[in-house]
């Protein structure tokens, strides 16, 4: 049996969006103060480094989301907050995770299709096997529990593959079989151009984003041009099927309010456009500018920023070091 233990990461990839605070920051700081187990966040680094990242951008953006972090309500004390590629027993258990990983497995990934793309020969190794370090960073600490968007589904049954067939190769019962925790209204939160592929900081040709650091002026102009369909919100959920653009709107609605989204048409169902978009703007803001304004203040001491990495990763290797000592010891090093 395993204690229960949560872990997730965020690529420090560029600028937070609205879809990574609804999907996950916000999560991650809801379990924290949920109490009951240990959470573990992570600036997964290595992983941003599986596409180019110019050095100093990564640099800056690891810290700015290590600000994120802490804006957002997650507590250092409280929590273990951490890059890395500063607990090296992610890429070391990662290596041995890759000797158990199947490349049969690793091709069926949708992410690795999509970010890929039509030149997947031309994509880094690193990229390929992402999911495989992704695995470790969740075993490395044997965590029980992983709070995620929905496009990290597939990746969370691969680590559990992963895990199942080391424990059975060795005959051990070495690691848990993780589960995702994909809870809330705004599970997947679509691009404001088309309702159709994820909001991602990862999309820099995507300029209708919502980035957590944005001003009232640009949250407001964002929303205001989301792309809709001329009709107004039907008066229950259901009216809401095949209508993608109006649907993610409503489930931000519902995410930023704490409602779920049937809640959330009891509120706003029959109104225009003209009527909801304002009303979304003003919450967008009101929810979002405190975190940025304190994003910027933490930033302003990036040292202190490096020093609460530094005391997470060491607070990290006390349990990741002994957990790699012995999958080690399993595999016969
Ligand atoms: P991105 O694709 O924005 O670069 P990451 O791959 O770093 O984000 O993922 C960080 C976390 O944010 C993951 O838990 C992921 O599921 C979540 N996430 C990313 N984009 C969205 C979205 N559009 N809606 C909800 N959650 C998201
Ligand atoms: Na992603």
């Amino acid at each position: 049996d395993f204690a229960p233990r949560v872990f997730s990461g965020i690529q420090p990839s560029g600028g937070l969006t609205l879809g990574n605070y609804l999907g996950a920051i916000r999560r991650f700081a809801e379990m924290q103060d949920r109490g009951g187990h240990q959470t573990i966040y992570c600036m997964v680094d290595l992983h941003a480094i599986t596409v180019w990242q110019d050095p100093a951008a990564l640099r800056r953006n690891t810290r700015e989301l290590a600000a994120g972090f802490i804006a957002s309500g997650i507590d250092p004390e409280k929590s273990i907050l951490i890059n890395q590629s500063q607990v090296p027993e992610h890429a070391q258990l990662g290596w041995v995770l890759n000797c158990v990983a199947r490349m049969g497995w690793m091709k069926r990934m949708t992410q690795f299709k999509d970010k890929a793309g039509k030149h997947a020969e031309n994509a880094s190794l690193g990229l390929f096997g992402y999911p495989a370090l992704m695995a470790a960073d969740i075993l490395i600490y044997h965590a029980t529990h992983v709070p995620v968007g929905e496009d990290q589904k597939q990746h969370l049954e691969l680590t559990r593959d992963i895990a199942a067939k080391f424990n059975h190769d060795y005959g051990v019962d070495f690691f848990p079989m993780t589960e995702p925790v994909i809870e809330g209204a705004a599970t997947r939160v679509m691009s404001l151009r088309d309702g159709t592929k994820k909001m991602s900081k990862s999309d820099p040709s995507d300029a209708s984003r919502i980035n957590m650091t944005d001003d009232a002026d640009a949250i407001a102009k964002k929303i205001r041009k989301a792309k809709t369909d001329p009709e107004p919100l039907p008066e229950t959920l259901e009216g809401l099927e095949g209508r993608p653009e109006a649907r993610n709107l409503v489930n931000i609605y519902a995410a930023l309010s704490d409602l779920t989204a049937e809640q959330a048409m009891a509120h706003v169902g029959g109104q225009q456009f003209g009527q909801f978009k304002p009303m979304l703007a003003d919450l967008a803001v009101e929810k979002l500018s405190p975190i940025s304004s304190e994003m910027a203040r933490l930033m302003q001491d990036t040292a202190e920023i490096d020093r609460i990495l530094a005391r997470g990763a060491e607070r990290a290797r006390e349990i990741a070091a002994p957990i790699l000592a012995r999958t080690y010891e399993i595999v016969g090093m």
